[in-house]
């Protein structure tokens, strides 16, 4: 494993979790990591448990509620403020099964899971592009889940909405599709010398997100055939480092290999029409 010393990461959603993990893991390393959590109270324990593990590494804490625009930009704002390089951006916070609208009115999952992130990154974009070193891109991972499978499509006019689906699981599949076009269209906007951009199903996991308002259907699950939050942090801990797939923007990873997405994630028209809604969405230009 290579010593990460003087690389900075954000990490969304840290304060548990797959996030938490893949925290642990980079500062294990040396890595300097900003966590980007909506709260500060959960987010406490944790630095000082991975402080206390990871004496090395440099943690810090900045407040983010993707749920809600304001919040997003004012922490893009806080982490420029803070004038160092992100030389890789995580976005892994997300919800599952829960119904609902984001504060700016966008269905909840894709409000969250997609639209706060997109901001986040577009905010940051300029950073992020000037951390990168000749031959050392620096990247953007997007955690997705294999439930992208099982959407085909995005309808623009449904994710404006509050959730429809009883369970919120539909809705969930579209926001988790997204991820996987936003990083495609990342890859081809990106001069990859510059960014790479990399989408990740992380596992089937036991973290907290089967136990907040998912289906109970899926609750049931039992965790005995879920792997651990350790291993769920393994795939975003590889797109986060690996000089191996340096090259390979713009692609989807599952047990740390590369794997075809769903097809709808090839539709290219889908993809920028997805960018430029997004866009025009969050007040900027496509
Ligand atoms: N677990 C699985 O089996 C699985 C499978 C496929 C994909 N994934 C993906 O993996 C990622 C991490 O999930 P997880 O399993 O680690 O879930 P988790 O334990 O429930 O953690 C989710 C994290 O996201 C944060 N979050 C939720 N809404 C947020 C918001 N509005 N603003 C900022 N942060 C917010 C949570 O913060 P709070 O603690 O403050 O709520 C928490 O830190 C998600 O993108 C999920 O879709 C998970």
């Amino acid at each position: 494993m290579s010593d990460l010393t003087g690389r900075c990461f954000v990490v969304t959603g840290a304060n548990t979790g797959i996030g938490k993990e893949t925290a642990r893991a980079l500062a294990q390393r040396g890595a300097h990591l900003v966590l980007a959590c909506r709260s500060e109270e959960k987010t406490r324990p944790v630095l000082d448990e991975l402080r206390a593990e990871s004496p090395a590494a440099e943690l810090e804490f900045v407040a983010l509620d993707l749920g809600d625009l304001g919040s997003v930009r004012a922490c893009a704002t806080e982490l420029l403020r803070r004038d160092h390089p992100i030389h890789v951006l995580v976005n892994n916070a997300g919800l599952a099964s829960v119904r609902g609208r984001t504060r700016d009115g966008f269905e909840l999952a894709f409000g969250t899971n997609h639209l706060g992130h997109y901001l986040l990154t577009r905010l940051l974009l300029e950073r992020i592009e000037r951390s990168a070193a000749p031959g050392r891109p620096a990247r953007i991972v997007n955690v997705s889940s294999h439930s992208h499978y099982s959407a085909d499509t995005i309808d623009f006019e449904a994710v404006q909405q509050a959730s429809k689906s009883v369970t919120g699981l539909h809705e969930y599949e579209v926001s988790k599709l997204a991820n996987v076009l936003f990083t495609k269209e990342l890859a081809r906007r990106l001069d990859p010398a510059k960014v790479t951009a990399y989408a990740l199903h992380p596992g089937v996991i036991a973290s907290d997100i089967w136990q907040r308002r998912v289906p109970r259907f899926l609750s049931a699950v039992p965790r005995l055939f879920m792997k651990s939050t350790k291993d769920g942090a393994r795939t975003s801990v590889y797109c986060a480092t690996s000089v191996d797939i340096a090259n390979h923007t713009g692609r989807y990873y599952a047990d740390c290999k590369e794997k075809r997405p769903n097809r709808a994630a090839d539709d290219v028209e889908l993809a920028r029409a997805l960018w430029e809604k997004s866009a025009a969405w969050v007040g900027l230009d496509p």
